[in-house]
Parts: C-alpha cells; structure tokens; sequence
C-alpha cells in the first residue's frame, strides 16, 4: 500500500529504463505518477499500483520530484515544453542522456518554469534499477539534489554528484566513449579471432584478460596525462604501433573491417612521425586534442 508521506514522484517516459525506474519507485511505497507518449505502456504500472496521467501536465502537478527518461534530448524537450508551468516548484531529475549543451539547455527551460533542476545518467541496464549495484551520475542544483537523494537512492544506492549538469552530462560522454570503444574492440577481437576458427564463446576467456589489463593501464596512463609525461622505457610507441599495424593487417587479409584498428594505428604513427617513438601510449593525447 502506498505510503501517503512518502515524496510523491513523476516519471515522465516509460520505456525500458523509465518503467524500470517506475517499477522501483512503486515497489518503495513512493505515490508514483506515470506519463508515456504510448499510453499502453502504463498499464504493467498501474497495475502494481502507479497512477497513469493523461499529458505531461497533469502528470507532474503537484510532484515533488520529476523524473525524465526519454530517448534523447529533443523528446524530453518537447515533453518539459508540453508541462511547462505545472513543473513549478518541483525538483525535475533529468536522467535521458544529453549532450552537455542540451543538458545546459533544457536546464534553462526548467528552472524558467520554477522548477529546480538535477540532470545526469543511468549508468547500469534496467534490470539493475534498485539493486545494490546500480549508480546514477548527478549535476545541478546542489540543493536540490540533497531533497531528492532519498528518492534517488531507491533507484541506484551508489549516487555521484559531480558538479554542475553540463559537467555531469560531460562526464557521462567520456564513459560512453570508453565502453563503445571497448565493446567495439571486443567485438572486432572476437569475429577476428572466429576467423580462424575460434568461437565467440571461447574468445572472452581471453579477451576479458586484455579488458583486464585495459583497468590496470586506464590507471597508470591518467597519473601520466596529470603529469603530462609519458614514459615509454618498458612499452615505447615505436614497438606497440607494430602490435596494432598487424591487427589492421590481419584484418584485411581476412576480410574484417579494419576501420576500428586504423584509428589507433594513425594516432601511434602520427606520434612515432612527431618524434615521440620513445614515449608511451599517453603521448597520443596530444593527437586528440585540436
Ligand atoms: N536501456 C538502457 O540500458 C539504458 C541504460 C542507461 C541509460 N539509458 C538511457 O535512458 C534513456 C531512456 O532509454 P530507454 O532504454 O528507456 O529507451 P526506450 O526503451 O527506447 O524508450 C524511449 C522512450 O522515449 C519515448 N519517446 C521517444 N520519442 C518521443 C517523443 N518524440 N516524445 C515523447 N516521448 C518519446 C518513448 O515513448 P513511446 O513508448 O511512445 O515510444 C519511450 O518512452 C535514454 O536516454 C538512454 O540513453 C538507457
């Protein structure tokens, strides 16, 4: 049964991610108010006991805190423009990845409707809303956030607030660009290896083991980007730009797309034609940044 003192709460967008917070909001006694664009999608809720709202007005009057959940920015402005003044006095957690401009953005829209603004990112799947391992990435109104961190922690129990919601939305660029890149490699890894006979279920055990050592780099490589020295006594640029040429090579002698592999091969050369074959692989920052 639902618990009347508990902060009621809104969720604007049920898709995968938005019914899981949904579901975890309900199952923690929280007066949940639910809003999808496809209003069938509501009624696995409120069967559990949500209550479904017919436009996004009415779904977030009277909340104490928002929770958006939309396929990209343009969705969740449309649907902050559609409540428009029924967001006043509210506390609206954006948690729909945006790019720091659009989080910057739609920021404005809320707080120019009286609402106070939070905005970050889920950073598990669905299925891991409310368990002891899921965590969200916050920024905004300080304030704010201290009010709905309670109702937060429902949904991931692991919380980071790491400043304002552009740098929030700024860091979770530079997580999504280290899982895609690693998920791709693994991938290009495994259909390379598949070439030859090896089958994906027996490439993780050892794939996972350069994932592995990836951990142990990613650390030692951003104590050298803080120094801004990039020691290359034990692993120099010179020899690991030979290991990732003959991924590309191997590549195209067995009809693999060698795109994903190039990128890295360019930057390592690019670095070894600037002098820097001595260094190590930390030096190829000065290629990225323009
Ligand atoms: N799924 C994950 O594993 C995961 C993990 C971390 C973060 N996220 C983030 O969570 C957010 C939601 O992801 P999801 O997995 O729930 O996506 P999804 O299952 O594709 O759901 C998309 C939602 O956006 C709504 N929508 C799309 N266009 C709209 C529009 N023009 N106006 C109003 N509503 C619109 C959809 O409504 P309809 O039902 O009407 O189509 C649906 O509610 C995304 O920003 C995603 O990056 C997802």
């Amino acid at each position: 049964m639902t618990d009347r003192t508990a902060t009621d709460v809104t969720v604007l967008g049920l898709g995968a991610m938005g019914s899981a917070l949904a579901r975890a909001l309900v199952g923690a006694g929280h007066r949940t108010v639910v809003w999808n664009r496809t209003a069938s999608r509501a009624e696995p809720l409120v069967a559990l006991g949500a209550e479904a709202a017919p436009d996004p007005a009415a779904a977030v009057a009277g909340a104490d805190v928002v929770i958006v959940s939309l396929v990209d920015g343009e969705a969740a402005t449309a649907v902050l423009t559609a409540a428009g003044p029924a967001l006043a006095g509210t506390t609206v957690v954006e948690l729909t990845s945006l790019t720091p401009r659009e989080a910057e953005a739609i920021g404005e829209l809320v707080e120019g409707a009286g609402a106070a603004y939070v905005s970050g990112s889920v950073m598990v799947t669905p299925p891991m809303i409310g368990t002891d391992g899921a965590a969200l990435l916050l920024g905004g109104d300080r304030a704010a956030y201290d009010r709905a961190a309670d109702v937060l922690r429902v949904l991931a129990p692991d919380l980071h607030f790491v400043g304002d919601a552009a740098t929030a939305a700024l860091l979770d660029m530079g997580m999504l660009d280290v899982f895609f890149g690693a998920a791709t490699s693994f991938v290009h890894g495994a259909v390379l290896a598949s070439t030859g006979g090896i089958e994906p279920t027996e490439f993780p055990a050892h794939g996972e083991s350069m994932l592995q050592l990836a951990v142990a780099t990613a650390r030692e490589l951003a104590e050298e980007l803080t120094a801004e020295s990039y020691p290359g006594d034990e692993n120099s640029l010179a020899m690991m730009r030979r290991g990732i040429d003959h991924v590309v090579e191997t590549s195209e002698e067995r009809g693999i797309d060698p795109s994903l592999p190039l990128v890295t091969a360019r930057l390592m050369r690019g670095a070894v034609e600037q002098g820097y074959g001595h260094e190590g692989y930390g030096r190829i920052a000065d290629l990225l940044r323009r």
